[in-house]
């Protein structure tokens, strides 16, 4: 792959969970996007147009006792994004898909089954379930520990990469002259044997052109940065600011080059509010954050704090001593916990800071394009995903405004690289490891 200069990548949210669940009220927003398909191919063309990198949905497999209402009812991911494979041509397809309640063989499956249809666009981001309640939909009481999830799926990940690479490059080559359709010599059983599975392979559907799916993560303890440094080749983060995101970046790639490996992209989720003055953009993001009830925030909490019931708390008291936590290991819970205690706050305003977008891209839209080239060029981010509070005009503020002011600096692409995903984010092809080894055992 020849070298090219480092440019932005962004990526979008065609389905909208976390962020301001209250702006689903606005007048401008439809209100049932996250169900609707021609809205999200709407949506997925004009972060097309925007030469978007990826598409990114995201997903839980329970609706909790304190979920929040409007994130309840929403497509489920491989689906989705098999739709909108079929109506866009370069968009990167991302599907979460967890580790911890499913069987590698089924994910490994639907994963290359969407990166075939879609010409080598899919990527996994890997989650491993962090509440409890997903277990009572799939026979389990016991939810595994923070730790165990993650050993679990390591051994997850390297079963599927193992499952995609089942049939070599060339294995099908479908000769009407010779009758051969596969080639079975290029046909390899997994046959893995570890602690948590037991799998005998192969898929029954050829590699992609873009040879694996992309592997995201966005587990920020450290367990999660040595999985991501690992094994990921991107990050998705929710870190704060451009100080927490250059802490994070470095961190990840010092664990990366530790292990021999690239530094994973990274990308941070902001929610850019643009208007024609800073006063303007201020102004809509009051309008959203209006809108935005306090009750409302505080269920935002729970999926930081998923056994604690605020129901009998005064929001303006400091935050409650939750006791003993059984999330306290989880990256976010942690953060919050420190935050509420080393700046004092009460609920109410733990609850806004949670749930309310961060205000750092709030403005004109060449106030936008310096904040990204600010995080871009002092590497705290290769990319940013945007999320837009479900409107199609958010997205479009950014495509039509800030777009064109990124492609104007060089900071970003005025067209597609390539038709794969690896192609546009700049990601080496992996070579089949049965076809790395014969033709080393040729060459040495
Ligand atoms: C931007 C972003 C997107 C995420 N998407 C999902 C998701 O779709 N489903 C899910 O169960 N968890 C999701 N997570 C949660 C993480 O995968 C991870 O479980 C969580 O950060 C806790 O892990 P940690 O303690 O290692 O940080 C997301 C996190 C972030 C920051």
């Amino acid at each position: 792959m020849t070298a090219r200069p480092r440019q932005i990548h962004l990526g979008c949210f065609p389905i909208h969970l976390g962020g301001n669940s209250g702006a689903w009220r606005h007048p401008e927003i439809q209100p049932d996007g996250s169900s609707n398909l021609e809205w999200v191919i709407n949506f997925a063309k004009i972060a097309e147009r925007g030469k978007f990198d990826i598409l990114f949905v995201a997903d839980s497999l329970t609706v909790s006792d304190h979920a929040i209402p409007f994130e309840t009812n929403h497509f489920e991911p491989i689906t989705i994004l098999s739709a909108l494979a079929a109506v866009t041509k370069n968009i990167g397809l991302v599907s979460t898909m967890s580790t911890s309640y499913s069987q590698p063989f089924t994910t490994a499956r639907q994963m290359a089954s969407l990166d075939v249809l879609s010409g080598g666009r899919a990527a996994w981001n890997v989650v491993t379930s962090g509440t409890s309640s997903v277990g009572k939909n799939f026979g389990q009481d016991v939810h595994h520990a923070h730790s165990e999830r993650y050993k679990i799926a390591e051994e997850y990940i390297q079963v599927v990469q193992g499952l995609w690479d089942g049939w070599e490059d060339d294995a099908f080559p479908r000769d009407k002259e010779t009758g051969v359709y596969a080639d079975m010599s290029r046909m390899h059983r997994l046959n893995h044997e570890g602690k948590y599975f037991k799998v005998r392979g192969p898929l029954n559907i050829e590699r992609s052109p873009q040879g694996q799916p992309v592997i995201f993560q966005a587990g920020a303890s450290d367990t999660g940065k040595d999985l991501a440094a690992k094994l990921a080749d991107a990050v998705f983060t929710n870190r704060e600011n451009i100080d927490e995101c250059r802490a994070y970046s470095s961190d990840l790639a010092a664990r990366a080059a530790g292990m021999g490996r690239p530094a994973p992209l990274v990308f941070p989720v902001v929610t850019p509010i643009i208007g024609s003055t800073e006063e303007e953009a201020k102004r809509k993001s009051q309008e959203l954050n209006d809108l935005l009830d306090p009750w409302l925030a505080v269920s935002f909490l729970h999926r930081y704090f998923k056994t604690f019931d605020f129901s009998q708390c005064d929001l303006d008291a400091p935050f409650p001593d939750l006791g003993h936590l059984p999330d306290a290991e989880q990256s976010s819970t942690r953060f919050l916990l420190d935050v509420a205690r080393d700046e004092g706050l009460t609920l109410r305003q733990l609850a806004y800071r949670a749930a309310a977008p961060r205000p750092d891209f709030t403005g004109t839209p060449e106030q936008v394009a310096d904040q990204m080239q600010r995080y871009f060029e002092t590497r705290a981010s290769d990319g940013f995903m945007i999320a837009t509070d479900i409107s199609p005009r958010g997205l479009e503020d950014v495509v039509d405004h800030v777009v064109p002011i990124l492609q104007k600096r060089g900071l970003y692409r005025t067209d597609y690289e390539a038709s794969t995903l690896r192609g546009n984010l700049g990601l080496e092809i992996p070579e089949n490891r049965y076809t790395a080894a014969a033709r080393q055992r040729m060459t040495g």
